[in-house]
């Protein structure tokens, strides 16, 4: 059997080793903040200034030495690019931390649905520029030169995800399926194993169970640093052993 096309989703919790909060652990992002008052259009539109402070925040983050792509990150990167068939990495996820790891052609493998943080959005123009400063109310957008407009390159609760029409595709080709570093609690990323069930192997991997984790048709559960490039080996040492015999 040829290997088949491979789908990967990950969240918060791939990035939580490399010093990067995770959302709903009892520390995480929306215990401290509210998700009304920073996620939501309806935030910006009634306090942009606050909204902002929470993604400058975050963004400064990613510039701290301290945080690095991990293990985890490194080995899913080998994995979609040395998978023999089609492999999307699709990620819940608006750190960096990826793509880092997919320089140059490797990011065709990458998909971030929920948006990033590296780049801001004008809300005139729709132009969306690489971002590395903190942004304003009064920023000024660098293509059509209107301050107040430029947000976060980020998908709110309320909002459609990026790439859909990608994944859509990715899902119906898909015959294997990793779901890494996420609580499975936000919809469509959640509802993917469940779309996904008797058509492709699905695998979790995870901290502990995630609420869809009996959905699964096997799951392994430690930190991400150690449970995944394990896993990926296995499954590149499977997928070679099954080319072997094949040929
Ligand atoms: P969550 O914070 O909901 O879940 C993170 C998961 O990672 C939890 O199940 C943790 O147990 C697990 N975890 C924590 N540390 C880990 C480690 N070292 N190794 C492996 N797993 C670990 O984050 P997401 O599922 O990514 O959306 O959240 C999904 C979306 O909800 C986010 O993209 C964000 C958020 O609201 C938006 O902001 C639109």
């Amino acid at each position: 059997m040829p290997a088949p096309a491979l789908i990967v989703l990950t969240g918060a919790g791939i990035s939580a080793e490399s010093g990067l909060a995770t959302f709903r652990d009892p520390n995480g992002l929306w215990a401290r903040h509210r998700i009304e008052d920073v996620a939501t259009p309806e935030a910006f539109a009634r306090d942009p200034a606050r909204v902002h402070a929470f993604y400058n925040m975050r963004r400064a983050q990613l510039h701290e030495p301290a945080v690095q792509p991990n293990a985890a990150h490194h080995a899913l990167a080998r994995l979609v690019t040395a998978w023999p068939a089609p492999a999307l990495l699709v990620t819940q996820n608006v750190d960096d931390l990826h793509a880092r790891t997919l320089p140059g052609a490797a990011a065709r493998h990458l998909l971030p649905m929920h948006g990033e943080l590296r780049k801001a959005r004008c809300l005139h123009c729709g132009q969306v520029t690489a971002w590395d400063q903190d942004l304003s109310t009064q920023t000024p957008c660098p293509a059509c030169g209107k301050p107040g407009g430029m947000r976060p390159h980020i998908v709110w609760f309320g909002e459609t995800p990026l790439g859909l029409e990608r994944i859509e595709d990715a899902m119906a080709a898909c015959g294997m399926f990793l779901s890494v570093g996420t609580s499975g609690q936000v919809y469509p990323a959640a509802g993917f194993v469940a779309a996904l069930r008797g058509r492709a192997r699905t695998l979790e991997l995870n901290l502990e169970p995630s609420l869809g984790s009996h959905l699964f048709d096997a799951a392994e559960h430690g930190p991400a640093t150690t449970i995944v490039p394990a896993a990926v080996e296995r499954l590149l040492a499977e997928a070679e052993r099954e080319k072997k015999e094949e040929g």
